[in-house]
């Protein structure tokens, strides 16, 4: 599924009225299960809206899901014991490797990865956690089992 050109499609079947955004975003909720992130810049162009005045009604109405609901939350502790064991360069190839920007969610609503702060797991640092499951001593591969076993 395309989600530039099914939030276009959206939008045009509600005439680009801005005061269909309610609507339009229903829509959108029902066909691709969500509404992410990185359609809201579309729906803004279209509607001759500011990102921000979209943004703003999505995240004021809680029934929209910023994320799928198959979504794998990946955070990733960059808290100092961690920094000291490279957590900053870690963070920085797994979210290359994924495509996203830190804190969002990717493209096809599959992974989202978080920064946190401390997990009180430092002991075992480089420390993340998989959809609320710790990950000690994270490498890259170390991570991407966890992420596959997560998506299983
Ligand atoms: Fe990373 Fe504590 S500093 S888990």
């Amino acid at each position: 599924l395309d989600l530039v050109t099914a939030t276009e499609n959206a939008c045009a079947r509600h005439h680009n009225d801005p005061a269909a955004l309610l609507e339009i975003l229903h829509d959108l909720q029902e066909e691709v299960g969500h509404v992410p992130q990185v359609i809201l810049p579309t729906i803004a162009k279209a509607l001759n809206l500011s990102r921000a005045e979209v943004h703003g009604v999505v995240s004021f109405y809680h029934d929209f899901h910023e994320t799928a609901g198959g979504t794998v939350r990946v955070q990733v502790c960059r808290a100092e014991a961690c920094q000291s064991m490279g957590a900053l360069d870690l963070i920085e190839r797994i979210c290359r490797r994924h495509g996203v920007t830190l804190g969002e969610t990717s493209a096809d609503g599959g992974i989202t990865i978080e920064p946190v702060y401390c997990l009180g797991n430092c002991a075992l640092s480089p420390a993340a956690m998989v959809n609320g499951r710790p990950v000690g001593r994270v490498t890259e591969e170390r991570l991407d089992r966890a992420i596959r076993e997560a998506r299983a």
